[in-house]
């Protein structure tokens, strides 16, 4: 199977988040070993929005900001590669060709950011649809799609799956340096093009071993 792994850059920004990525790391080298493909995109996390409201402060441009937010995405990226121990192709792989030459050399890529105006969701996606990706697996704080807003209702469900029009109305489209939201527009224009298998779950490596194994966690994107 061939999966391709978006992780939230939060999965960096604390002492025990960091704790909860080397066990993700763990669970993806067992995986791995069995025959499996893997490729990772790593998001910028709290540090590449902190480093975007500096440049905002003096009227970086949008193009400017985003570029900032790649050089994070891709710091990140660098420390889930030796974290991996010679388990990833030692550079931070910046164009898919190479996500694909690192998989016949039987290393896991490791992406960050690409290009101005999307997020890493939209790189993942791309991965996906590139490398043909029987799984795209999203993982990111909020853990799924929910019928309510889950800060502002308690009593909000995760839905255990959601159709592409419906995310859309749901995330609205905020096209600003480090507010891209679950998913971009980007992001799920490719995947309803090409009707890419697509996950959301949380940042721990619990769940996406259940995601890894089809077991019931998070939500699954649907197509009409
Ligand atoms: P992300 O917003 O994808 O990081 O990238 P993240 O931490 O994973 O976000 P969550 O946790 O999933 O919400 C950080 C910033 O880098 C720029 C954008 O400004 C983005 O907000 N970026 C990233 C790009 O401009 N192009 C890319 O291809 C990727």
């Amino acid at each position: 199977m061939r999966y391709i792994i978006k992780l939230s850059g939060s999965i960096l920004d604390s002492k025990g988040n960091l704790d909860e990525l080397g066990k993700i790391l763990n669970e993806l080298k067992i995986v791995a070993k069995n025959e499996n493909k893997i490729g990772l995109v790593i998001g910028g996390g709290r540090r590449s929005r902190e480093f975007i409201e500096a440049g905002r402060t003096f009227d970086l441009t949008e193009s400017e900001l985003d570029k900032i937010g790649i050089a994070l995405t891709r710091i990140n990226a660098m420390i889930v590669i030796g974290a991996l121990y010679g388990l990833a192709y030692p550079r931070v792989v910046t164009d898919f060709e190479d996500a694909a030459l690192a998989w016949n050399e039987q290393k896991i890529p490791v992406m960050g950011g690409l290009t101005p105006g999307h997020s890493t969701n939209a790189v993942a996606a791309m991965l996906a649809e590139y490398t043909r990706a029987d799984l795209l697996i999203n993982a990111t704080k909020a853990g799924g799609v929910f019928d309510r807003d889950p800060t502002k209702f308690p009593d909000a469900s995760m839905l255990e799956s959601v159709s592409v029009t419906d995310l859309k109305k749901i995330i609205g489209s905020s096209f600003q340096a480090g507010k891209y939201e679950l998913m971009d527009e980007v992001a799920l224009g490719i995947i309803e093009r090409s009707k890419i298998r697509t996950k959301i779950i949380g940042t721990d490596a619990a769940s996406l071993r259940k995601a890894l194994k089809g077991e019931k966690t998070g939500t699954y994107i649907v197509f009409e």
